[in-house]
């Protein structure tokens, strides 16, 4: 799946290399696929020779209501200072109808660490996952395998705006800075990765701020000449996703596009169970969370699936620049799903730890 960069070193000298991992397991299903993945990872760990040390910080809704805390600043401090990558499962709890717990806890370690590439692959790892016919399509299969570049610092989720009387006002913000960033980030991630076409998608023209999206895509692409660019209205982008996948690479788009074709995208390969997620900045420590929510409907049930987790753990090693440990994780998905060791969401009968453990033996074993 091959990210960015490899975005820190461990501390040098002789001995196991160390990495300082924060998990933040937070509310409904989150705690259960961070508990069942965390021994998937430290069995990669042990198999390629390096260390996880997990610190299990408590912020999450349950948190919220017991002290009155969201995410504190000598928390954030720490996150910001003293960790090599923070794991997250999911925030959002019925209690807490506002969401003001995930929003300064998620959007707030996105903005203040200014995590600015929401990284979303989308790829399918058996064709019988995706809901799409095969009839008709070369070779008979489905072949999906592309990235979204989400923004992850503007757009509508700065929370800007009024309330004034019967009037809900809520404003986007795009800047020069941020949509340059995210669109170059996603031309030289093509570039590193042998792709041929990126695809930006907006709303320019219906949303006169979405122009700026145009003009800086073209700008910035011009310093890429062996990448084919292509936009689309979101509106088409969408479709396209369910009628031709395979033609896609890599889709750069804002944050709140970004976010709903993320869930689109986990609909074609499988569901929210198998979608993982990086939060990224080249150069500092990210946030990995898989792209499902907190699903408070199957929490405590033993049925979530923690494959999205842990794949998300794959793209935290690999961020970490642990790549052998990454291709682990992945194959021992792989072999999960096809051995049929699945969880409910995917038709199987496998408990969230019972699928778990079976893919910590299967890395144990790589
Ligand atoms: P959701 O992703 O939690 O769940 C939607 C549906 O997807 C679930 O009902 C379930 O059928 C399925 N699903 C999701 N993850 C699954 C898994 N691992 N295994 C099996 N099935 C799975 O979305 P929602 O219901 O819209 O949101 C619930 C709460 O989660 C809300 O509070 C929302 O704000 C929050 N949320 C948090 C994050 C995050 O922390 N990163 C992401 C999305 C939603
Ligand atoms: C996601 C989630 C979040 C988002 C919510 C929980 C605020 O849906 O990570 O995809 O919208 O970014
Ligand atoms: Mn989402």
């Amino acid at each position: 799946m091959a990210l960015l960069h490899h975005l820190r070193k461990p501390d040098g000298g002789a001995g196991l290399k160390r990495y300082r991992i924060a998990t933040i397991p937070g509310d409904g299903i989150g705690p259960e696929v961070v508990d069942a993945s965390l021994p998937v990872l430290e069995a990669a760990a042990a198999r390629f020779g390096f260390a996880l040390d997990f610190e299990r910080l408590p912020y999450s809704a349950d948190h919220y209501l017991a002290t009155g805390e969201t995410l504190p600043d000598r928390a954030f401090e720490h996150l910001r200072h003293d960790v090599d990558a923070i794991y997250l499962g999911a925030l959002g709890d019925p209690r807490v109808p506002g969401n003001e717990h995930a929003r300064d806890i998620l959007l707030g370690l996105r903005f203040r660490l200014d995590l600015y590439i929401n990284f979303r692959p989308v790829r399918l790892l058996q064709p019988d996952l995706t809901p799409l016919k095969a009839a008709g399509r070369p070779g008979g299969e489905v072949d999906i395998d592309f990235v979204i570049f989400r923004e992850n610092t503007e757009g509508m989720y700065l929370g800007r705006g009024r309330v004034d009387g019967e009037e809900y006002v809520a404003e986007e913000v795009h800047t020069v800075h941020g949509v340059t960033r995210i669109i170059r980030a996603a031309l030289e991630w093509a570039k590193a990765h042998g792709k041929t076409r990126v695809t930006m998608a907006d709303k320019s023209n219906a949303v006169p701020a979405h122009r700026l999206w145009q003009r800086l895509f073209g700008e910035v692409s011009a310093e890429y000449p062996g990448i084919e660019t292509e936009h689309r209205y979101i509106d088409a982008l969408a479709m396209d996703m369910v009628r031709k996948p395979e033609r896609l690479q890599v889709v750069v788009t804002n944050n709140l596009y970004g976010d709903i074709l993320s869930d689109l995208g986990a609909a074609l390969v499988g569901g929210l169970g198998l979608a993982p997620s990086a939060n990224l900045h080249p150069g500092r420590a990210g946030l990995f969370e898989p792209v499902h929510g907190s699903a408070p409907r199957h929490a405590g049930k033993d049925r979530a699936n923690p494959m999205a987790a842990i794949l998300t753990g794959a793209l935290m090693c690999e961020a970490l620049g642990e790549l052998d440990a990454a291709a682990a994780l992945e194959r021992a998905v792989r072999a999960a799903l096809a051995a049929g060791v699945r969880t409910p969401d995917l038709g199987g009968t496998a408990g969230t730890r019972a699928a778990a453990a079976w893919m910590a033996e299967r890395v144990a074993r790589s």
